[in-house]
């Protein structure tokens, strides 16, 4: 590959993937189960990533593993009715083209693990998008390094990524213990807890002690999303919960406790704004399961402020066949698919204030979309959306 007997592309990637072995001083190359691409949103990548994409695709380059993106700058079936611009979405479709031309399946979703792309445990795999890097290292249990949208790609169509970092055992043991003493009910406390532990611990690996065992995969979602978002955690481990804690060393770790008070403080915190003229929740994308909460509290009722449900294609199809879609279309709100708060360009169509129930969007949509943030709960959220 790496003499260009298979051509420029599988070279160029391939070289690209020796250098990073190189770096980080791995012994060898392993194959990958799958990849998961970031860089995908016109409003991240512009026309350079556009033009390097278009480029890659003419000349032919294919991927070697099942390969999924991470979302796009907007809904690719519903952007018109969204608001979204005509110049924004011809661009935009332009990059779908690109990777749908490399036999990437261009199902645009932060949780690829719920719409098709899900490995096993011990699994390597090369993704880049950091909440679903966490949730497969963490909670799934298989093996991947935080990957750049190009290293994720090269990975992608050599079938190979360097073995190191997260691929390796040793490398996987907790470095901090974590006592969670707050009390955890909904879905944004543990938006909460992360972005504080986030905060707390970068880029360690944290072991949890006391979140309840009958805490959800959504849940878990939220916990590492909002960690690897105000921090770097690729990988935690939750006492009787995730498949390593039993088998991890937790003896002589560094300790820290986490309070009532520490989730108060970070609600403070991350509520920046306070009357939102959008509501939008799905960080990381929404699971058929969020869904059909949120229909049941919108059952009956009408929302007077635009409430976004953001999710992946494959989960929308899945609300719609099975009639929570209509629900939540009668209630005046949308699934959005493909795309999300952050790497949608809200900013440009008029938002100043956000109200999200995901410690990492809290994080992200200031900087990101310029956004004022309101960090609630999803029953406060529902009720606001009602004002
Ligand atoms: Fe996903 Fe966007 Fe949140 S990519 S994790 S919904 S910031």
């Amino acid at each position: 590959m790496l003499n260009g007997e298979h051509g420029e592309i599988i070279e160029r990637m391939m070289r690209l993937l020796v250098r990073l072995a190189d770096i980080y001083n791995a012994d060898k190359m392993i194959p990958i189960g799958s990849a998961q691409i970031a860089g995908v949103s016109y409003k991240s990548i512009g026309d350079p990533g556009l033009e390097f994409l278009e480029d890659m695709a003419g000349k032919g380059a294919k991927v070697r593993v099942l390969s999924y993106l991470n979302p796009a700058g907007m809904d690719m079936m519903q952007w018109r009715a969204l608001g979204f611009s005509e110049d924004f979405a011809k661009k935009q479709i332009r990059i779908m083209d690109a990777f749908q031309k490399m036999g990437i399946v261009v199902s645009a979703t932060c949780t690829p693990y719920l719409a098709g792309n899900l490995p096993r445990y011990r699994e390597h795999i090369a993704w880049s998008e950091s909440s679903a890097v966490s949730f497969a290292n963490s909670v799934i249990g298989a093996r991947t390094n935080r990957e750049g949208g190009p290293s994720a790609l090269a990975a992608a169509i050599c079938g190979i990524t360097p073995n190191y970092g997260l691929h390796l055992d040793e490398n996987r043991e907790p470095n901090v213990l974590v006592n969670v003493e707050a009390k955890l009910e909904y879905q944004s406390d543990y938006g909460a807890l992360g972005y504080t532990v986030g905060k707390l611990v970068k880029n360690k690996i944290p072991f949890f002690r006391g979140i309840p065992d009958n805490v959800d995969t959504d849940q878990l979602k939220s916990l590492g999303a909002a960690m690897a978002a105000s921090g770097a955690v690729a990988l935690y481990h939750v006492e009787n919960v995730t498949p390593d804690a039993d088998k991890v060393n937790k003896n002589g770790l560094e300790k820290i406790t986490i309070t009532d008070e520490d989730l108060k403080e970070t609600y403070e915190k991350l509520n920046t704004g306070e009357d939102p003229d959008i509501i939008i929740i799905g960080c990381p994308h929404a699971s058929i399961r969020e869904i059909r909460r949120i229909a049941d509290k919108l059952q009956g009722k009408k929302v007077r402020k635009p409430l976004w449900i953001c999710t992946s294609r494959v989960i929308r199809d899945l609300a719609e066949k099975i009639g929570l879609l209509d629900v939540i279309e009668k209630a005046g709100a949308n699934i959005v698919a493909d795309t999300c708060m952050v790497v949608a360009p809200i900013e440009k169509m008029g938002y100043k204030t956000t109200a999200v129930n995901s410690g990492k969007a809290a994080n992200y949509l200031p900087g990101f979309c310029k956004q004022n943030v309101v960090f609630q709960n999803i029953d406060e959220l529902v009720r606001r959306a009602m004002q």
